[in-house]
């Protein structure tokens, strides 16, 4: 418990946290609300938004809007994101339901919400590239099908995509649209689908993800557009293969003009995951090719996709105690690459989630917090313990090829065991920790934000 003051939920300020008092299995902070009466509060009251503004651009969480209105979830999402993103409501069977006919109450519910928090929002998703005409589990109405020869199918993604992002172009709230989504497979190429018929790209014909995001650049000049897909995070490990193809994808395209700021990494993860150093190191390639990298919708569940909490054992301390080290290792990867702007978790609580009884998010079921808020709040104010925690677990081997941020965590405080076991004063201790702190910190704000990819004016000269 620190001391730092903040804003209660009724507005009064918390001067600071009285004491902490863990009773066995939830753990209650005892707060004093500026009325000077002590009571066990529902939430840190520290909000995460206040740790998290200003270390990056957005950190986020999707909103369902079935549970806006309800004051306690409204609360949760204000105290704890700068951002949100429409769990759904603004997909396409949301929005245009039957053929031409667009309805935006939904998606303008959660923006408006948004708006009224102050918080930014991430639009989601334009279109859904994979799956079967009229799958409801890919968002896609029934009436999207073969049966819509190549020019109707251009036309129809083209005024779908226009009308979509061009309705939200003039929100300043509006930051960035996922317009494709998960388009390839497991390989990395692209997957087949009923886009298929608009081409391949060759030969100068556009392709649906050239069309798509060609048609979102002209209706919001200032939006940052993402190809947003699971399983692509990590450029090492079982995902490599689709990381390569989305890499090959963003990178071809935008060399030939097609305006792709930046990629969504999914990260529906388990507390297993292993491969956060590689999804640094993809972050850093992503940087390098001028692309943002943005986490989309992370959440860390008990259990791997397809598998229940039961078939690994339940939900114990250790897995929420591993849950928390992957939330701190990915957002320190995050923190520590300047192409990494945003961070969003796919959901607040564990009794609103897609993942059910799988407790992925970081708010239990009573909407309290999980040991991945004080993780997720020690990593903001450059506490790696979590982070270098999760690298001795899950990646011992990890020497991190050029500075990741347990090497970076790891070498600062070897070095600072081997001081003390050779006897060194305190004092002088003292001084070498301030340094390495002091590095670690000018490390952090060597971070420069990537300028957001101009578009390119063949792309709009092309349409
Ligand atoms: O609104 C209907 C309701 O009337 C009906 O009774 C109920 C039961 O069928 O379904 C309700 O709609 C469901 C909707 O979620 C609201 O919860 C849809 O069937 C269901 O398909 C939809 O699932 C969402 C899914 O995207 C498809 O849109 C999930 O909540 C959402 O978490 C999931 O999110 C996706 C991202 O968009 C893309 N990345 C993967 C991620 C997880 O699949």
């Amino acid at each position: 418990a620190s001391g730092h003051p903040t804003k209660y939920h009724d507005g009064t300020m918390v001067p600071k946290y009285s004491s902490t008092s863990t009773s066995t299995g939830t753990r209650t902070m005892l707060c004093r609300p500026g009325d000077g009466h002590t009571r066990a509060c529902s939430h840190f009251q520290m909000g995460l938004r206040a740790a998290a503004a200003g270390a990056l651009d957005q950190f986020g969480a999707a909103s369902n809007y079935w549970h806006l209105g309800d004051s306690s979830y409204e609360s949760l999402l204000s105290d704890h994101f700068t951002a949100v993103t429409p769990e759904i409501g603004c997909k396409w069977s949301d929005v245009q339901a039957a053929p031409g006919v667009f309805t935006f109450s939904e998606c303008d519910r959660v923006l408006e919400a948004a708006e009224a928090a102050g918080q930014q929002f991430r639009g989601h998703t334009v279109m859904w590239a994979s799956g079967d005409s009229g799958s409801a589990a890919h968002a896609w109405p029934a009436w999207l099908n073969d049966t819509l020869s190549a020019a109707e199918l251009r036309d129809t993604l083209k005024t779908h995509v226009q009308t979509v992002v061009g309705r939200y172009a003039g929100r300043q709230a509006v930051y960035a649209w996922d317009v494709v989504n998960e388009a390839l497979d497991e390989s990395g190429s692209i997957g087949d689908s009923l886009w298929a018929k608009l081409g391949t790209g060759e030969g100068g014909e556009r392709d649906f993800i050239d069309e798509a995001f060609h048609a979102a650049r002209l209706a919001s000049p200032e939006t940052t557009l993402a190809y947003n897909d699971y399983n692509i995070a990590s450029m090492t490990g079982w995902s490599a293969a689709k990381s390569q193809g989305c890499y090959d994808l963003v990178a071809e395209r935008r060399a030939r003009g097609v305006p792709i700021d930046a990629v969504g990494m999914q990260l529906h993860v388990d507390t297993e995951y292993n491969l956060v150093s590689g999804v640094q190191a993809n972050m850093r390639r992503l940087g390098a090719l001028g692309v943002e990298a943005h986490v989309t919708e992370i959440d860390v569940a008990c259990a791997p996709l397809g598998q229940s909490c039961a078939d690994v054992g339940g939900w114990t301390a250790a897995r929420e105690e591993a849950q928390a080290q992957v939330y701190a290792a990915v957002l320190a990867a995050c923190l520590d690459e300047p192409a990494c702007t945003s961070f969003t978790t796919w959901g607040v609580t564990d009794a609103i989630t897609w993942r059910r009884d799988e407790r992925p998010l970081l708010f239990d079921e009573k909407l309290e917090p999980k040991l991945a808020v004080q993780a997720i709040r020690d990593t903001l104010a450059a506490n790696r313990s979590w982070v270098d925690a999760y690298y001795a677990r899950a990646e011992p081997a990890f020497k991190g090829a050029d500075g990741g941020a347990a090497l970076e965590g790891g070498e600062d405080s070897t070095l600072l065991i081997v001081l003390l076991a050779a006897g060194i004063p305190g004092a002088t201790l003292l001084c070498v920790g301030a340094a390495l702190a002091a590095r670690h910190l000018l490390r952090r704000s060597e971070k420069v934000r990537l300028a957001k990819v101009p578009s390119t004016p063949s792309a709009r000269e092309g349409l």
